[in-house]
């Protein structure tokens, strides 16, 4: 009988996972909860079942005999979702609740960076007007303020001047749009991002291949933070070896930590860094894998998703195991629905999906299906991932499979990776 893995989630992160999975030469049978109209064409979609219930998702993991769960977004391991699979005697893949406080945290994150000895901004966490007004005075502008729980990227004020960060200060106090007061006050750093993920098995990290990300809505980094509006790997500027030493730096020294602390990390850990000019600092750990990274990620892993998987759940997993990558280059244009970061249109009927899948693979985001036809249902609709030997072959065969797709207000950066294909140009 093929091995039954449950995914929790039902965005395009999820979408990609279950493609990653389905690719096994293992041939498992996938569930995944809720899922989505793309996802239902590769696995058994669970609408009705609950990812962030502990209980619910162990009742119906048991029932339906699931050896494997695999977790996407971040809300169910801070919900301790894996503690409870744990408790059942079902092997998952992804972090506890004690050890998801790295994402769930960011004044947590700052403080194991502190004491694992990772790189990253100054800061001071601050749980009142005064102390953050103190604080801001002694950091001076541009700097950074951060509520400190989970906030779907939204939580983070970037102030370039002391009205600006008075007014966000403002926000996080007297508004109190994060629902809570306390806050992350941090140096401003520059750079380029990197984002940086690996799998870990509570005992070690092993890097998986770089990536960027888009979060900006407009191009040229410009307008409000989103979820991410695009990605691509593999970033030539990170040889293999520099890869091996970033990962020994910013992931190895807090899975010791917290195997130290009796938390030890499964899963994947996410690195978000600002590589400076005084060396890579991290920004932020998430601990799952990034979206939409692992759109571009995932298709270009050769090694065995579900073995990983496997692996990763239980401790010292993943010794001996190799990791690899193709050297295909894969960009992921996203399609975002009109209005989108801050409202989401929804209902718009989608059309051009089959001329897109001629050129890319077609990932669903936020889609429904509605009297046969798939329309709009969320902020991010479609990732449209290219694959080619070169990045400028990758780039053309996303934007090729973007042109294709349509529906009502349809929004898209047209510079994803387009500083990939000009390193490319430069090399030769
Ligand atoms: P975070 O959720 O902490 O990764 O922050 C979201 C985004 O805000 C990051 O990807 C950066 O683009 C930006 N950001 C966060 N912290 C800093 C910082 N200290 N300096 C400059 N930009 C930052
Ligand atoms: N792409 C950023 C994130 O997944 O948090």
């Amino acid at each position: 009988m093929s091995i039954r893995i449950l995914v929790l989630g039902g965005g395009g992160r999820e979408h990609a996972i279950v493609k990653g999975l389905a690719r096994s030469p293992q041939r498992p049978e996938i569930f995944c909860a809720p899922g989505n109209p793309g996802i239902a064409t590769e696995a058994t979609c669970l609408p009705d079942l609950d990812p962030v219930d502990p209980v619910a998702v162990t009742a119906r993991a048991r029932e339906l005999e699931i050896d494997l769960v695999a977790v996407g977004p971040e809300a169910p391991l801070v919900a301790g979702v894996v503690d409870a699979l744990d408790e059942a005697g079902i092997a998952a893949f992804g972090p506890g609740g004690a050890a998801a406080q790295l994402e769930g945290s960011k004044a947590y994150a700052k403080e194991a960076m502190a004491e694992a000895g990772v790189p990253t901004a100054g800061y001071g966490v601050v749980t009142s007007r005064d102390f953050a007004l103190a604080k801001v005075a002694e950091t001076g502008c541009p700097v950074v303020l951060k509520a400190d729980g989970l906030a779907a990227g939204k939580g983070v004020l970037i102030c370039l001047s002391e009205a600006e960060a008075h007014e966000a200060i403002e926000v996080f106090f007297t508004e109190q749009r994060f629902g809570e007061t306390t806050v992350v006050v941090e140096e401003f750093l520059e750079g380029e991002e990197l984002s940086l993920l690996a799998i870990c098995d509570g005992v070690r990290a092993i890097p998986l291949a770089p990536a960027q990300d888009y979060k900006r809505i407009g191009e040229g980094d410009t307008g409000p933070n989103t979820g991410g509006m695009g990605s691509y790997s593999p970033v030539q500027t990170v040889s293999s070896d520099q890869l091996a030493e970033l990962s020994a730096t910013v992931h190895q020294p807090i899975v010791d930590l917290m195997a130290r602390r009796g938390h030890p990390f499964h899963g994947v850990l996410y690195a978000g860094l600002m590589m400076t000019k005084d060396g890579p600092k991290v920004l932020e750990y998430n601990t799952r894998f990034g979206d939409p990274e692992t759109q571009a990620v995932l298709p270009r892993l050769q090694s065995d998703l579900v073995d990983l998987f496997l692996a990763s759940s239980f401790s010292d997993g993943l010794n001996e195991k190799a990791v690899s990558f193709s050297d295909e280059f894969a960009v992921t244009v996203v399609l975002a629905s009109a209005g989108y970061p801050a409202s989401a249109s929804k209902g718009d009927v989608i059309t051009g999906l089959e001329r897109a899948a001629e050129s890319a693979e077609v990932v669903h985001a936020g889609t429904r299906e509605q009297n046969g036809q798939i329309v709009t249902a969320g902020g991010r609709v479609l990732n449209l991932t290219g694959l080619g030997p070169d990045a400028a072959t990758a780039r053309d065969r996303a934007y090729d499979a973007a042109d294709a797709v349509n529906f009502d207000g349809k929004q898209m950066r047209r510079d994803i990776a387009e500083r990939a294909v000009r390193r490319e140009r430069d090399e030769q």
